[in-house]
């Protein structure tokens, strides 16, 4: 019997690797599907609109996180830690990568105060949605 253990040890080793990395390619992918979208504000289906066409190709759709870009419906970005002013700058100036992989995020300066303020009324909604506050 206890020449099994070890083999049960590299079985145990192998099994939590792959739902590492099953569960960090789904929250990657932007495919997991896990962000809850709440009914919006007016305000904020109007950011919606903004974010699709100029954010989600690197945050995803509902802003869940794509192969490009992160999840901004993560606790990292919650207003305490990131707050309004970082979505501001990240328009404005654009992001050296510091919290993940994705590499740097360009500035969007096709994008207008107000509609910067439409996104972050969007993504403050789908946060509180999904428990991030
Ligand atoms: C080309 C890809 C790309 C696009 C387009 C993009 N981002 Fe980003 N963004 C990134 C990456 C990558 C990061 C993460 C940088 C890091 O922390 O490593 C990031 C980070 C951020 C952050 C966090 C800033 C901080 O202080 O850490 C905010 C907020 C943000 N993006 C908002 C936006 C908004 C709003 C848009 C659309 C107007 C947008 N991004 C478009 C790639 C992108």
């Amino acid at each position: 019997m206890k020449k099994r253990y070890p083999i049960i040890g590299i079985l145990a080793v192998v099994a939590v690797i792959a739902v590492w990395k099953l569960a960090f390619t789904g929250a990657s992918d932007g495919a997991h599907g896990s962000v809850k979208v709440p009914t919006l504000s007016a305000a904020a289906e109007r950011g919606e609109r903004v974010f699709a066409a100029n954010c989600a190709a690197c945050h995803g759709k509902n802003a869940a996180g794509s192969n490009s870009g992160p999840p901004l419906v993560h606790k990292i970005y919650e207003p305490s830690h990131h707050g309004d002013g970082s979505f501001i700058s990240a328009v404005q100036n654009g992001v050296r990568q510091h919290h993940w992989g994705y590499g740097n995020m360009p500035s969007q300066p096709s994008i207008s105060p107000r509609q910067a303020g439409q996104i972050i009324t969007y993504v403050r909604e789908l946060q509180r949605a999904n428990g991030i506050n």
